[in-house]
């Protein structure tokens, strides 16, 4: 599915969508796009619909940024926490060392991945992929794939 996001406001909508149409299983989301593209835009949509506690700060820096939440979709898929990671300075064997494996499989922890491309030898196999292109100073193609 692919769409045209005009503003933030916009990407957090659509940020809304894809939490309310995961199915049970779908914990892994991974974020591609170039700098400024609007991943961490994106994941502050899904950490304010999710009702995670302010501030929505980018992770850059600590990698790891996790949140307590309790949120169940329309379709009954439960969420207690949320994990948005930055990989742009890490690779897959510093993310193994922070927790990887144990942070991916507890389907009840909803995982955000900034700059995938740096830990591609540790992604399983099932994830949702969106991937955020610029066309414009506000404007953006954003494509949601499902991969599985
Ligand atoms: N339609 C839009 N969707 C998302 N962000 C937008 C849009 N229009 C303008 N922006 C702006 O583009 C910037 C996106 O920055 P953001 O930090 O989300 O990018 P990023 O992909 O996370 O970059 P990085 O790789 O540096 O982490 C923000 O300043 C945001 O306000
Ligand atoms: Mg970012």
């Amino acid at each position: 599915m692919k769409t045209i996001s005009e503003n933030n406001k916009e990407t957090h909508k659509l940020a809304q969508e894809v939490i309310e149409n995961l199915e049970q299983g779908d914990n892994l989301i991974l974020l591609r796009g170039e700098l400024g593209a609007g991943k961490t835009t994106f994941s502050q949509g899904v950490l304010k619909y999710l009702e995670a506690e302010e501030p929505f700060t980018s992770p850059t820096f600590v990698i790891i940024k996790d949140y307590q939440i309790d949120f169940k979709n329309k379709k009954g898929v439960r969420f207690e926490r949320v994990y948005h990671l930055d990989c742009y300075r890490v690779d897959s064997a510093g993310l193994l060392d922070l927790g990887w494996e144990d942070i991916i499989k507890d389907e009840k922890n909803l995982v955000l991945v900034e700059w995938p491309e740096k830990i591609t030898e540790i992604l399983p196999k099932k994830y949702l992929k969106i991937n955020f292109e610029v066309l414009g100073e506000n404007k953006r193609e954003i494509e949601v794939e499902n991969k599985q």
